[in-house]
């Protein structure tokens, strides 16, 4: 505190003297700026006017000089104040050095990979085998990649299929963003990006993780931050079978064993016609367990031939080309395949869980 004491000298000991005084007591009350109307200060102006006119300049000048002293002081402390301790920057170690030589700040003994990371990575290769590429979704979007380009037009009802988180910040036409609530947010990205593969008489056949977010209430299987993984097929003479074909191949290689399917008539504004697929529990081949809730089967994943109002955002001719789409979530694959019977453990954090996928 006593660097802010900076030494001014005053001819006029009194003055000298209360400068001190008042100094301190900026220092003692925490920096209180009512020093300046203190009786010390208002005292010397009053006996000021009671001087003769040879010494009130002096005195003045002196008085003026006391004035802005204690301004700045009181200045100098209300910046140091606010002002933030500094940070070392400085790396605690030589960056030239040779890795190996590094000091190692987090022992890598003492981390696991997480079992989403871990999964996606066998489901991707997956399809990537089947000759799928990946293109990553992204955790914030806007309504018309969210449900426009996905053929639900404003008020269409099945918006409220998707319990959006939506942010304050708008977009461009004064609507909130949106935390995707599914993968399929990506589908008219990805086919435009895609779509001149079709010029080269190739297909698109894209594979899209991605994390989504749903004002959900929590169970054992739904959480409000989950992964999901979207696919898109569009080729010319695309049809419902190759999408059972492709989506069973998958799961048959994913649980390495042969599996029964149903495919079940449902709706999304997307596809036409829309499917819910559901497979036998990989676990008791059907005979009922917790894991399917006795009822033997798994409901997976929404699928469907792509709407033609889909592919027309998209700039693809309906009339030329077809495709299918599926997406679902991914926690519930993985629950599947290590019997785990909470789908929280995931965003959890927690250690116990985390340690086991070692
Ligand atoms: N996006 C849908 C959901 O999360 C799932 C879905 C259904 C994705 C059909 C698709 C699809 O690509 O074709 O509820």
């Amino acid at each position: 505190m006593v660097e802010y004491m900076r030494e001014m000298s005053y001819p006029d000991s009194r003055i000298s003297e209360i400068a001190k005084t008042l100094k301190q007591r900026i220092v003692d009350t925490g920096n209180n700026p009512d020093v300046m109307r203190s009786v010390e200060l208002s005292a010397l102006f009053d006996e000021l006017k009671t001087l003769p006119n040879t010494e009130k300049a002096a005195f003045g000048k002196q008085l003026n000089m006391l004035r802005q002293d204690l301004i700045s002081q009181i200045k100098a402390l209300k910046d140091s104040e606010e002002a933030l301790p500094p940070i070392d920057v400085t790396a605690p170690f030589d960056v030239n050095i040779k890795p190996s030589e590094m000091p190692t700040l987090l022992p890598a003994e003492h981390g696991s990979r997480h079992p989403i990371n871990t999964e996606f990575e066998k489901i991707l290769d997956i399809f990537y085998r089947m000759g799928f590429s990946v293109m990553e979704s992204r955790e914030i979007d806007d309504d018309f990649n969210m449900f426009e380009a996905l053929n639900f037009p404003e008020g269409h009802p099945a918006r409220d299929d998707y319990d959006t988180f939506v942010t304050v910040q708008k977009d461009k036409k004064g609507r909130p963003l949106i935390a995707p609530a599914h993968t399929s947010t990506m589908q008219n990205r990805a086919l435009k990006s895609l779509k001149n593969n079709l010029a080269k008489g190739e297909p698109i056949a894209l594979v899209i993780p991605g994390r989504v977010f749903r004002n959900e209430d929590i169970d054992a299987r739904h959480e409000h931050t989950f992964y999901q993984l979207e696919g898109i097929y569009v080729d010319k003479n695309v049809n419902v079978g190759n999408l059972i074909a492709t989506v069973q191949t998958f799961l048959q290689e994913y649980y390495a064993k042969q599996l029964d399917f149903r495919i079940q008539p449902s709706y999304f504004p997307f596809t036409e016609p829309s499917f819910e697929f559901t497979m036998s529990c990989p676990f008791c081949d059907k005979k009922g367990c917790n894991i399917c809730s006795h009822s033997g089967w798994i409901e997976l994943l929404g699928c469907g031939m792509i709407h033609p109002n889909v592919l027309k955002a998209a700039g693809i001719d309906p009339n030329v080309y077809t495709g299918f789409a599926w997406g679902g979530g991914i926690e519930r694959l993985i629950m599947m395949k290590n019997n785990i019977e909470h789908v929280k453990h995931f965003e959890s954090g927690k250690l116990e869980f985390l340690r086991q996928f070692k």
